[in-house]
C-alpha cells in the first residue's frame, strides 16, 4: 500500500479547490484504510509570547472551511500559551500511509454554545474529568486528582447534567497554509502547499522534498 501511494503521487491537478476539502478526502482515506489507530490525532504546537516553542497530542473533533477544532483546558499550558500568542501549528503523522499534513494558522476559543453542544456529547466520565484536573499544574499525588474525581462523581452521579466547567472549551485554527506531504521512492517527496490569499482564495505552491 505505501508502494501504491508512492507511486501514486500527490499532484497538482489532483488537488481539491480549498485545503480543508483537500485535507476532507486525506482524512476519509486516513480514518476508512483502518491503519491509523487514531486518525484525528494531532501534534499541537504552540508558544508562549516569549516564543518558546511546546507540543503535545491532541485530538482534532471537528474541521470545515472555518477550520480545525479541538478541546482542552483554557488554562493548561497549550491554554496560556494560545491566550498570549494565538499562532499555532497542527501537524497529522499518518506515517503508516507515508502521508504528513502540517496546518499553520491561528487559533481562537469556540463560542460557548458551541463548546456546551460538545461537552454535553462526551462521556459522563470525561465530563467529571474536565472538572477534576486543573490540567499540567503540578500536583502531589495522583491521589488528589482520584479525591476530586470521586467528590464530584458524588456531586453528579450519572444521568444528572455536569455543568461545563468555564476553564474548558474548544479552539478553532483558521489555517493561513496547509501542506499535504506524500512519501515518494528516493525521498523525492511531494510537498504541496495550499497559501491563503488577501482575498479568501488559496494558491498552491510546490516545495521541494
Ligand atoms: C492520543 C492523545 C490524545 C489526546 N487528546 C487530547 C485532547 O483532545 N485534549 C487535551 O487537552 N489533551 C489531550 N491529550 C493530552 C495532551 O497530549 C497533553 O498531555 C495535555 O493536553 C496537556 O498539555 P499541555 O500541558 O501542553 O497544555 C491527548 C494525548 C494523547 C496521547
Amino acid at each position: 500500500m505505501r508502494k501504491h501511494y508512492r507511486e501514486e503521487g500527490l499532484a497538482e491537478s489532483g488537488l481539491a479547490a480549498t485545503p480543508v476539502a483537500q485535507f476532507a478526502a486525506w482524512f476519509q482515506q486516513a480514518a476508512t484504510e483502518g491503519r491509523l489507530f487514531e486518525p484525528n490525532a494531532m501534534v499541537v504546537s504552540t508558544a508562549d509570547a516569549e516564543g518558546r516553542p511546546s507540543s503535545r497530542t491532541v485530538l482534532l473533533k471537528g474541521f470545515d472551511e472555518r477550520g480545525f477544532v479541538f478541546y482542552t483546558n483554557y488554562e493548561s499550558r497549550k491554554g496560556r500559551d494560545l491566550s498570549e500568542n494565538p499562532y499555532v501549528s497542527l501537524l497529522f503523522p499518518w506515517h503508516p500511509m507515508a502521508r504528513q499534513v502540517i496546518v499553520q494558522g491561528v487559533a481562537r476559543r469556540t463560542g460557548r454554545d458551541e463548546t456546551a453542544a460538545y461537552f454535553r456529547t462526551r462521556p459522563h466520565g470525561s465530563q467529571l474529568g474536565a472538572w477534576a484536573s486543573a490540567q499540567s499544574s503540578v500536583i502531589a499525588t495522583r491521589a488528589e486528582v482520584d479525591a476530586a474525581y470521586s467528590e464530584l462523581a458524588a456531586r453528579y452521579p450519572e444521568g444528572e447534567q455536569v455543568p461545563v466547567p468555564p476553564h474548558w472549551g474548544g479552539f478553532r485554527v483558521a489555517p493561513s497554509s496547509v501542506e499535504f506531504w506524500q512519501g515518494r521512492e528516493n525521498r523525492l517527496h511531494d510537498r504541496l502547499r495550499y497559501v491563503a490569499e488577501p482575498d479568501g482564495g488559496w494558491h498552491v505552491e510546490r516545495l521541494s522534498p
